[in-house]
C-alpha cells in the first residue's frame, strides 16, 4: 500500500478531473477560438484516448491515494460515445463520493436521464449569456441560447438537484448581460457562477483588461439586489459563495486571477490520452498510458502517481504577473483538460 500523497507545498490529492474527449462541438473564443484555431489541428484518434477500462483503473488509483471526488470534463465530454457506461464504472469504485460532469449541455437532452441513472451525481452547465447573438458568438457560431435553456430543463427532468451554471465573463463581450442572468436565475434554485476570463492555453489571446473582477461583479449584483457572503462550502473550493438577501438563493464568483486560490488547490488532472497534469497551467503532463499499457501492476501505478503528486509545486495564479513576465510560452489547452 502507498500512502495518500502531499504535494511540496503540503496539499494533498483529493479531486480528479477526467478529460474524456478533446473535441467539442462549440468554439468559445475564450477556449478554442475558431480564427485561431490550427485548421488541422489532430484531434486525438480513438486509439490515443484511454479506454474507459483504462480511465477505470486509474480513477481506482486515484481513489486510492485520496481522491474523493471525480470531474468529467473534455472538450465536450458528451461527445464521449457511451459516456454513462464509464460513469457507471466510476461510480462503482470504492471511495468515490462525489461524480460531476461540466457540459455546455448541448447533447443533454438526450443523456440526462442515462447519465442519472448510471450514477452521475453533479451537472454543470455553461450559460455565458441569455442573449441569442452573444450566445451564437461565444459559442463559435455553433450554439443557440435555446438548447441551454433545454439542457437545463433536461437536467432538472432527469432529477439533477441543484445545478451550477458556469458564466465566463469577458469584458466588452458580455459583461452587460449579467444582471439579467442574475435576474433570470434568481430563485431558480440554481447556482449561478461567474468566472473571471483566464489566459490558459496559448490560443485565446488573452489581455488583462477583458477580465472583469469579481469585486466589480459583485459590486454591480449588490447594487440592485443585496447579497451577502456564505462560508465557503469545503475546503479547496474554488467559487465564492453568496446569496441574495432576499432569498432569491445562492450565487458564486470564481476569482481565479484576481484572487487565487493555488494554496489550497487538491486537484489532478487527466488529459484524454492519458496525461496526468499537476495544474490547469501546466506546460507538460506526466504520461500514464503507456505504464498502463506496458502492464504496470497495481503497486508501481500507485508510487508512480504519488511521486509525482509529491514532486508538484505549481500555483501558477499566484505567480501569474511573475511567469507571464517571463514570456512563459508553453501551457496546455483548456480544451486539452477540461478546466
Ligand atoms: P465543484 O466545486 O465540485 O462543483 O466544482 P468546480 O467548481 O471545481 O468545477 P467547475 O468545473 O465548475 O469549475 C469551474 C471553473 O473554475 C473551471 O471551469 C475553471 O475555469 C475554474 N477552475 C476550476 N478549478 C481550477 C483550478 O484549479 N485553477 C484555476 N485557475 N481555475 C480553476
Ligand atoms: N477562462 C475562464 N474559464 C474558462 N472556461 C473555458 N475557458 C476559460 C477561460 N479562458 C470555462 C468554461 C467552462 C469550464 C470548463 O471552463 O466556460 O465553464
Ligand atoms: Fe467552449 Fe467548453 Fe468547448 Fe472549450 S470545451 S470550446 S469552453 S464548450
Ligand atoms: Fe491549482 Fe494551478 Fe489553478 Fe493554482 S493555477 S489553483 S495550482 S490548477
Amino acid at each position: 500500500v502507498v500512502a495518500p500523497p502531499v504535494d511540496a507545498l503540503g496539499r494533498p490529492l483529493r479531486d480528479l478531473r477526467i478529460s474524456v474527449v478533446d473535441r467539442c462541438n462549440f468554439r468559445c473564443p475564450y477556449c478554442m477560438p475558431e480564427d485561431r484555431y490550427p485548421e488541422h489541428h489532430p484531434f486525438l484518434d480513438k486509439h490515443d484516448r484511454l479506454s474507459f477500462e483504462e480511465i477505470e483503473r486509474l480513477a481506482r488509483a486515484f481513489a486510492a491515494l485520496g481522491v474523493r471526488k471525480l470531474r468529467l470534463t473534455g472538450g465536450e465530454p458528451l461527445l464521449r460515445r457511451e459516456l454513462p457506461l464509464l460513469v457507471g464504472m466510476l461510480a462503482r469504485i470504492p471511495g468515490i463520493e462525489d461524480i460531476a460532469l461540466t457540459t455546455n449541455g448541448v447533447l443533454l437532452p438526450k443523456l440526462a436521464e442515462p447519465l442519472r441513472a448510471a450514477g452521475l451525481h453533479r451537472l454543470t452547465i455553461s450559460v455565458d449569456t441569455l442573449d441569442p447573438d452573444t450566445y451564437r458568438r461565444l459559442s463559435g457560431g455553433r450554439g443557440e441560447v435555446g438548447q441551454v435553456l433545454a439542457a437545463i430543463a433536461a437536467a432538472e427532468r432527469a432529477g439533477f438537484g441543484p445545478l451550477k451554471l458556469n458564466c465566463v465573463v469577458m469584458r466588452g463581450v458580455n459583461d452587460g448581460q449579467v444582471l439579467d442572468l442574475a435576474r433570470h436565475f434568481r430563485g431558480s434554485g440554481h447556482v449561478l457562477r461567474f468566472i473571471e476570463y483566464m489566459d490558459v492555453g496559448t490560443l485565446n489571446g488573452w489581455q488583462a483588461d477583458k477580465v472583469v473582477p469579481s469585486a466589480e461583479l459583485i459590486a454591480r449584483i449588490h447594487a440592485r439586489w443585496p447579497l451577502e457572503p456564505l462560508a465557503r462550502g469545503y475546503r479547496g473550493e474554488v467559487a465564492e459563495r453568496w446569496r441574495f438577501v432576499d432569498g432569491g438563493g445562492e450565487i458564486g464568483f470564481i476569482s481565479s486571477v484576481s484572487a487565487p486560490f493555488c494554496g489550497d488547490c487538491t486537484r489532478a488532472r487527466l488529459s484524454a490520452d492519458g496525461k496526468l497534469y499537476t495544474c490547469l497551467f501546466a506546460r507538460d503532463g506526466a504520461d500514464l498510458r503507456g505504464p498502463l499499457r506496458a502492464g504496470i501492476d497495481d503497486a508501481a501505478l500507485l508510487e508512480r502517481i504519488a511521486a509525482l503528486w509529491r514532486g508538484r509545486s505549481d500555483r501558477y495564479s499566484e505567480r501569474r504577473a511573475e511567469l507571464r513576465a517571463k514570456g512563459d510560452p508553453k501551457h496546455i489547452e483548456m480544451f486539452q483538460i477540461g478546466g
